[in-house]
């Protein structure tokens, strides 16, 4: 079934290079820069004079008043655009209504289920947005929430979700958006460490054709959090049967009836609270991650439009078929992570290019559906995961061929390494041999892109994502801050830049330690200060013309389909089995999935299992169990039990060992520390 070529072009990537298309050849209207040495002098400006270069930037966009000073910065706090009022939904939504583009399209959605008349679809323009999330303002203020409370939203892919965040950000509440394929521990977790009263969900979401039950697992989470939730806002998508509490919950439509359709925009300091996003780390516990008002929104504004070549249309909208002579700008990530909010929400909105929400899988009703989307509503910037990428050069070139691409002008992948194989396949049969592939590296905390080449102006290397975005001093440093101009090392950055994380809520002293206790800069560390340069968590490399390649991360957290996920958390989750006693959770390279998770467990002498049977029902058991305590992306895809771990004398867990052992390489790791020789051979032997 598979017709794609699979040569390997993995030892050749370095040497492959395309360079950067005309306008034309792609079918783009230009360029907004398109050559190299308006990059190096944006670039170089951006890093020198930083107050400069966003001073102008950010008068692009919509504030109250005005800033005293761009940025400040003593590690590890920034502020940015000091003293200074703004509201990112006031830049999404009212600027343009205000504008005069009220009636232009800026949120195109596609339904899962696909009726015997096609996939349903809505075209919400920036006027109808602007009354859908004042009304939908007006509810939350009445559900009793107030400027910077935390609002928790766990909804499925659906435009109500869009609002709901813009909604809080138009009244200066702060959101916390749960990904929907978590299950009700993450709500609880979450709920908890951010003290939200309210929550807004959905009866369900579809999902491959089922439907995903968001209020069960809301309802479970509230018996859990004991009377602190006073709220549950409740969207009806699915009409599943659902339990309800009436002096609790709320249906949507119930709340924003008897509203008025006009809300101020709350004039929010520059540095007030945007949101948290929980996002893993090393150790069991999600970390919160703070994002505020002005610096993000001008960092993402600014990524969305040179990164996609973003131009706003000039076109008279056609309700038919939205804006078909301008451009339609589809990511396809869940709004329930970073990629979302930063480039479905906030960054295209800000910039008035009409984004394009599909609520599904990208293989229902058949394996050709996100190709059916870009060619029914004319995509023109495409963005997606290196994971879904691998899947569908598995489902079949026949998926993509029926389909006219021709609309599509630049392509972007994220969230994890892109092997050069898939970069390839990307490249010819998605964009015609011709669209410029954005290869980003970001992170939840860097709020947006950072490293990447831009579509009309550098040359692409398959696997590499590129140089450094305007104001990024990305560096590759030894664990002093001394620079690797080329070569391998951890990936810092030196600099402030405006959408940079503000803390982890409610933990300074995790938020030092995490990011800002590694390079010793200046003896910063060694006399106890906070590092000035930014620990990602990443390995890179950087060849001889500057372009970074990421290695993979450096510390315990592992990319499953491009989703972070801490191993620590699988384990807390796996020894909350009855049955076992202690786990080590790795990631392995997966086909599909990149990084695949592979979970070392032993288990309690009495649930030893009798025979084979019992061995795979157990197997099974467990990953039902991690997949209804974290979600189904936590699910290790193997798991070997073994009498024990493979430990140093010290105690502690040979890592890279199961490492090596899940890959099924020969190990690199030095074993003699090992404290029980055998375990290796047991280890290696078992299936
Ligand atoms: C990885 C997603 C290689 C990296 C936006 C990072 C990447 C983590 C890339 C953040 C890329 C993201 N190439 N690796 N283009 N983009 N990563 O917080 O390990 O969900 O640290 O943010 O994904 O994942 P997060």
């Amino acid at each position: 079934m598979t017709t794609h070529s699979t040569t390997n072009e993995s030892h050749t990537a370095a040497d492959r290079v395309f360079a950067p298309p005309a306008a034309d050849d792609v079918g783009a209207d230009r360029w907004l820069i398109d050559d190299a040495a308006t990059y190096e002098r944006m670039h170089a400006e951006s890093v020198a004079d930083p107050a400069t270069f966003y001073g102008t930037i950010a008068k692009e966009l919509h504030w109250f008043n005005d800033w005293d000073s761009v940025v400040e910065f003593e590690s590890p706090d920034a502020v940015w655009f000091k003293g200074a009022t703004t509201n990112l939904c006031q830049n999404c939504v009212d600027r343009h209504v205000a504008d005069g583009f009220g009636d232009e399209i800026g949120l195109i959605w596609e339904g899962e289920p696909v009726g015997t008349n096609g996939p349903e679809v809505r075209a919400l323009s920036y006027a109808e947005l602007q009354k859908d999330i004042s009304r939908f303002a007006n509810a939350l203020k009445t559900a009793g929430v107030r400027e910077s409370d935390v609002v928790t939203i766990y909804m499925g892919m659906v435009p109500e979700l869009a609002i709901a965040c813009l909604a809080c950000a138009r009244i200066g509440a702060a959101h916390s958006v749960i990904f929907g394929g978590f299950a009700a521990h993450s709500i609880v977790d979450r709920g908890k460490d951010a003290s939200s009263i309210v929550i807004v969900t959905c009866d369900g979401a579809w999902r491959r054709g089922s439907i995903v039950p968001l209020k069960a697992n809301v309802d479970e989470a509230v018996a859990v959090l004991d009377g602190a939730v006073d709220k549950v806002i409740c969207l009806k998508r699915t009409n599943n049967d659902i339990g309800w509490d009436d002096s609790r919950d709320i249906w949507w439509h119930v709340a924003v009836e008897a509203e008025p359709d006009e809300c101020p925009c709350a004039e929010l300091d520059s540095e007030a609270t945007a949101f948290l996003l929980y996002t893993s780390g090393s150790t069991g516990k999600p970390k919160g991650i703070k994002h505020t008002v002005g610096g993000y929104m001008v960092h993402t504004y600014l990524t969305s439009k040179y990164v996609f070549n973003m131009i706003p249309g000039l076109d008279e909208p056609n309700r038919d078929a939205p804006l078909p002579n301008g451009q339609v700008y589809w990511c396809t990530a869940d709004i329930g992570w970073i990629t979302g909010h930063s480039y479905i929400v906030y960054g295209p909105m800000a910039n008035r290019v009409p984004t394009l929400m599909y609520e599904g899988a990208p293989n229902f009703p058949e394996a050709d559906r996100f190709w059916d989307i870009v060619e029914r509503h004319k995509v023109t910037q495409f963005y997606t995961a290196p994971t879904a990428i691998r899947a569908f050069m598995k489902w079949g070139d026949e998926h993509v061929t029926k389909h006219d691409l021709s609309s599509l002008q630049v392509l972007g992948s994220v969230g994890e390494p892109i092997n050069p194989e898939a970069w390839m396949w990307y490249r010819t049969h998605i964009g015609r041999g011709v669209c410029p592939i954005v290869d980003t590296w970001w992170q939840t905390e860097t709020g947006g892109q950072m490293l990447t080449t831009l579509p009309g102006v550098h040359t692409t290397k398959p696997g590499s994502c590129g140089l450094p975005f305007f104001g990024v001093d990305a560096a590759i440093c030894e664990d002093d801050g001394t620079e690797i101009p080329e070569g391998s090392g951890l990936l810092t950055i030196r600099k402030p830049w405006p959408s940079m994380l503000r803390g982890i809520y409610g933990d300074r002293d995790r938020f030092i330690e995490t990011y800002w206790n590694t390079f010793d800069v200046d003896g910063a560390v060694s006399e106890g200060r906070p590092s000035p340069y930014y620990l990602a968590g990443d390995g890179a490399q950087r060849d001889a013309d500057g372009y970074f390649w990421i290695t993979g991360r450096s510390d315990d957290v592992i990319n499953v389909s491009g989703h972070r996920m801490g191993t620590a958390e699988v384990e807390s989750s796996l020894v909350a089995h009855p049955a076992v006693v202690e786990a080590a959770v790795v990631g392995m390279p997966h086909e599909i999935k990149g990084t695949g998770i592979a979970a070392f467990v032993t288990l309690s002498p009495e649930s030893a299992p009798a025979d084979k049977h019992a061995v795979e029902a157990l197997k099974k058991a467990l990953r039902t169990h991690v997949g209804d305590e974290i979600g189904a992306i936590a699910k290790p895809d193997l798991i070997r039990f073994t009498d024990a771990l493979p430990k140093t004398r010290s105690g502690k867990i040979m890592r890279r060992l199961l490492r090596d052992i899940a890959a099924g390489r020969e190990t690199s790791q030095d074993t003699t520390t090992l404290e029980d020789k055998s375990v290796l051979e047991k280890l290696r032997g078992e299936d």
